[in-house]
């Protein structure tokens, strides 16, 4: 199973930016953490950085019969981009979005999600861990999406004799 990751604008500023909002680690940091959660749970990951709205909707698309599951923290754009939430509502393929903090205790501007609706799931404010509990939580999505296929199966296969 494979997983994308698709991070936006200026989170490769990451372990310089606002560091008392964003922490201290760098991006790079982040994903050799994320990689090694993949490698332990066997899983395919691959990392994409834009600061490019059209960049990002370009990758999303690109994961159509290809990916697993999107991890994406759109940075600004969850606030802003109805194309980036027509790129995941158009894939169909189970999505969380992350973010380092917590949107809703910050500006007005922040508390609205575009993204959130498409999504299989938000964590927001957990720092760097946000991205560990991504993890976590798509392994899950991925344990019940092969509980349903192999339950269909079993139905199949049982009407069949029938
Ligand atoms: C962010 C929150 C956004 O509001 C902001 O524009 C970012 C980072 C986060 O991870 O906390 O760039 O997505």
């Amino acid at each position: 199973m494979k997983i994308v990751v698709i991070q936006g604008p200026n989170l490769n500023m990451l372990g310089h930016r606002e560091k008392n909002i964003y922490g201290p680690m760098k991006l790079e940091d982040i994903h050799t953490q994320m990689k090694a959660f993949a490698e332990q749970n066997k899983l395919e990951i691959e990392f994409f950085q834009s600061n490019l709205e059209g960049e990002i909707v370009d990758r999303i698309q690109e994961c159509l019969g290809d990916a697993d599951g999107i991890i994406i923290n759109p940075a600004a754009y969850t606030h802003t981009s109805i194309a980036i939430r027509d790129a995941i509502a158009a894939v169909q393929i189970p999505t969380l979005e992350v973010h380092l903090s917590n949107i809703y205790q910050r500006e007005e501007f922040r508390h609205k999600s575009l993204i959130a609706p498409v999504c299989a799931g938000q964590i927001a404010g957990m720092g760097a861990f946000s991205y560990h509990l991504a993890m976590v939580g798509m392994s899950q999505i991925f344990s019940e999406v092969k509980m349903m296929k192999e339950h269909q199966a079993k139905m199949q296969a049982s009407q069949a004799a029938q």
